[in-house]
């Protein structure tokens, strides 16, 4: 090849390596590069997501694995660090797959966020058959010294308590209230604190924007703070639908709790497309309905028309929460993708549900797109 030649290749791969800069991006690419949730939205909040066993073991595509460490700076084990899972045996602990969820959040310099302490739901068949209040204090004693002792210093928050409260937003009457009164509450953060000092401790519940429910958070915090119990935020759970909550009604929830003094955060968000079988559907795994046409209307696909319904929704919930940036430290989706998510399973099983930014290809949909155009201007 001559002078003259060499010369004409080099302009060419010049040319065409500018026009691979900055030609337009396939969809599939955004997920994995520059431009990412957590990037876009670094000065204002968090950005998290929920693991579960698969995403935390690694047994993912590259892609899916990928996208978790591009698109979120905070985890949260979706399921792994529940009682039932962490202690199935009165003080036989199994903290292989929690050891290897805080080790990822480590590696990959996350805010880890610890799901839960205590909650009624996902006990061990164990501790649902204590019938006595000494026994149960036990339990609350040892399970969180152990469980919160062991992450120590590398733990963000844990979700000490969670669900405590009835829709109404009196107290659960659940084992925990019935044997040990609301005491618990009080000796469950003390526990945490004393466990893990540095950890933020949080109250967490769904259906937090209902106004009675709303109460009952704000009683419940306040109560915790006149006993001298450390509270570091309140985790509204973000189990949402198309049109409800209504924005008024997220915003009444922010700032009332922000008013307390503490941080807010949103937990577990995701958006249902699909029916629900109830006036409020809520978040309560006990409660289940049987599947059929009508409450599974979508089984091959999103029709573009609730794409965009559902794209609109999650602009609209991020720009209030861009409005109130200084009260939210927060935002956690429920799972990384469409085929995840829990809402597939509940509150009927085996439904095809939509509800978060990435589809069940990991690739970004629609709602991806409009949260991150709130950003680009
Ligand atoms: O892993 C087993 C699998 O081996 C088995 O074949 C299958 C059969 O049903 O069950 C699988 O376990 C399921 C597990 O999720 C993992 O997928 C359980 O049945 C199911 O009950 C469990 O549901 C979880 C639910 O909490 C109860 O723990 C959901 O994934 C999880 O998203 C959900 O998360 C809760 C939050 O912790 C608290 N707030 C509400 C939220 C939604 O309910």
């Amino acid at each position: 090849m001559n002078q003259k030649h060499l010369r004409i290749v080099l302009a060419i791969c010049l040319f065409l390596s500018l026009l691979n800069c900055n030609g337009p991006k396939k969809e599939t690419e955004i997920s994995t590069e520059k431009i990412t949730l957590k990037k876009a939205y670094k000065e204002d909040f968090l950005i998290g997501t929920a693991l579960n066993s698969a995403q935390i073991n690694g047994n993912i595509s590259e892609k899916e694995s990928a996208l978790i460490k591009n698109q979120f700076n905070s985890i949260t084990a979706e399921n792994i660090m529940k009682s039932m899972h962490i202690q199935p045996t009165r003080d036989q602990f199994t903290f292989d797959m929690a050891d290897k969820f805080v080790k990822l959040g480590v590696d990959n310099n996350m805010f880890i966020l610890a799901h839960n302490l205590i909650w009624h739901s996902q006990l061990p068949s164990w501790v649902n058959n204590i019938k006595d209040s000494n026994e149960l204090n036990q339990f609350l004693q040892n399970h969180i010294a152990q469980l919160a002792g062991r992450y120590k210093g590398k733990i963000g928050g844990w979700d000490v308590v969670n669900e405590a409260l009835n829709d109404d937003g009196t107290l659960r009457k659940s084992i925990f209230y019935n044997l040990l009164g609301e005491q618990y509450l009080v000796d469950a953060f003390k526990l945490a604190e004393k466990a893990d000092p540095n950890a933020e401790l949080y109250y967490n519940d769904y259906s937090m924007c209902v106004p009675a429910k709303r109460d009952g958070a704000i009683k419940l915090v306040k109560m915790l703070q006149e006993n001298g119990a450390k509270v570091d935020g309140i985790g509204m759970q973000g189990h949402w639908g198309l049109t409800r909550p209504t924005l008024k009604e997220i915003e009444r929830s922010i700032l009332e709790f922000s008013s307390l003094g503490v941080k807010v955060m949103i937990t577990e968000l995701d958006i249902t497309v699909l029916p629900s079988p109830w006036e409020n559907a809520g978040a309560d795994v006990n409660k289940s309905a049987e599947n059929s046409d009508r409450m599974n209307p979508y089984p091959d696909g999103l029709p573009e028309e609730i794409q965009i319904q559902l794209a609109q929704r999650y602009k609209d919930i991020f720009k209030l929460f861009l409005k109130h940036k200084d009260k939210l430290s927060r935002v956690t989706f429920w799972g990384v993708n469409d085929a995840q998510s829990w809402k597939n399973n509940w509150p009927v099983e085996g439904r095809s549900d939509y509800t978060l930014l990435f589809d069940r290809n990991n690739n970004p949909k629609k709602a991806y797109h409009e949260v991150m155009s709130l950003k680009s201007k």
